[in-house]
């Protein structure tokens, strides 16, 4: 049976009424701990001393503490600027604090990493921890050195866990967070523009960012007369290994989870161009969806997307679309859809 915080605290309060022990004075905050902070609060007032466990490079070092205070809705705790354990936390904040509950029948790890304060919170903090106990202000007088150093643990952890399994999960900033959401692309090659505004209009109908791929060299009229066999285009692309250079750097593809590449149809595939895309992202493009898409006079994808495919093998690459000049946003997007 899963035995909740609140029965676990009401149990340790029983204890210490029992073994007639004056009650710690957080025994008081322990029955309406509403938060993780003072739950953890309550636990190490619970514990009375708890022990912090820090790495002395590769040598685990472990201390007994007392001193720690919720403020504003965190649990602070407080060692010397000139201890050495302020020294191990500076060097690798990866800690973990261990509190034994006085019942002797359940336990608190909380685990993170040392968060230090600065500045003015700091001031503050340090004059908490010196007003609860006056005593100390002979050590920590705050000259250079003798600072009262307060860190809370950050990216962490706490579990309330009782001798025998299972226990309790009470904070988890360390679990995974949400995948991200998915996000597109619209690239596109267009060598006269045709191809740019069909992939302008895709980008803005489903809010993908926008990517042109600019050649380093610029297509002239004359490198696109497909009747020229001497053309620099009919050249390119009777040449499948030809990998036209692409002017500027590709935006890092790694946050987008589809990526639509769009191109005008030239001897009834992706101009070569297109090829140095897709190969030059292949390793970002692994386990995204590619989908092409393309305008032409009159011909369809032909082997696009086979061809793309060869050159991503770890991309998924859709079978693609070829689109009028004039399709509307309406189409795309409901065509986007699918992806
Ligand atoms: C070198 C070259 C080859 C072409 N090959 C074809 C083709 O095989 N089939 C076709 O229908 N259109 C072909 N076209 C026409 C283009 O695909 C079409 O005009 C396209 O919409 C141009 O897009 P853009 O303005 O984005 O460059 C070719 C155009 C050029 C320049």
């Amino acid at each position: 049976m899963k035995r909740t915080l609140t029965t676990l605290l009401a149990a340790a309060a029983c204890a210490a009424v029992f073994a007639q022990q004056p009650a710690p004075a957080a025994d008081a905050a322990a029955p309406n701990p509403t938060t993780p902070a003072m739950q953890i609060d309550a636990l190490l007032s619970g514990a009375g001393a708890f022990f912090l466990a820090t790495a002395d490079g590769d040598q685990p070092k472990l201390r007994p503490l007392g001193a720690h205070h919720v403020v504003d809705g965190t649990v602070w705790l407080g060692v010397g600027e000139f201890k050495n354990v302020y020294r191990q936390l500076v060097a690798n904040p990866k800690c973990e604090v261990v509190a034994l509950q006085k019942d002797g029948a359940h336990w608190l790890r909380w685990t993170g990493r040392a968060a230090f304060a600065e500045g003015a919170e700091r001031e503050r903090l340090e004059e908490v921890f010196l007003e609860a106990m006056p005593g100390l202000r002979k050590i920590y007088d705050k000259s250079p050195g003798k600072r009262m150093m307060c860190f809370t643990l950050a990216d962490a952890r706490a579990e309330l866990i009782p001798l025998m399994p299972p226990g309790e999960v009470l904070l988890d900033e360390t679990a995974p967070a949400a995948p991200a959401p998915r996000k597109a692309l619209v690239a596109c090659f267009s060598a006269t523009g045709t191809t740019k505004g069909v992939a302008e209009r895709l980008a803005a109908a489903i809010g993908a960012d926008f990517f042109e791929i600019v050649p380093e060299k610029t297509y002239t009229a004359a490198d696109l007369d497909w009747r020229d066999k001497k053309s620099r285009s009919s050249v390119e692309m009777a040449d499948r290994a030809s990998r036209p250079a692409i002017a500027g750097a590709t935006p890092d593809l790694a946050g987008y989870s589809t990526v639509y590449v769009g191109f005008p149809i030239w001897w009834y595939r992706e101009p070569s161009i297109v090829d140095t895309f897709v190969e030059s992202n292949a390793a970002a493009l692994a386990g995204k969806t590619v989908v092409p898409f393309a305008t032409s006079g009159s011909s369809g994808m032909g082997d696009s997307a086979k061809n793309l495919q060869a050159l991503a093998p770890e991309a998924k690459v859709a079978d693609g679309r070829r689109f009028r000049a004039d399709v509307s946003a309406e189409d795309l997007k409901a065509w986007a859809a699918g992806f």
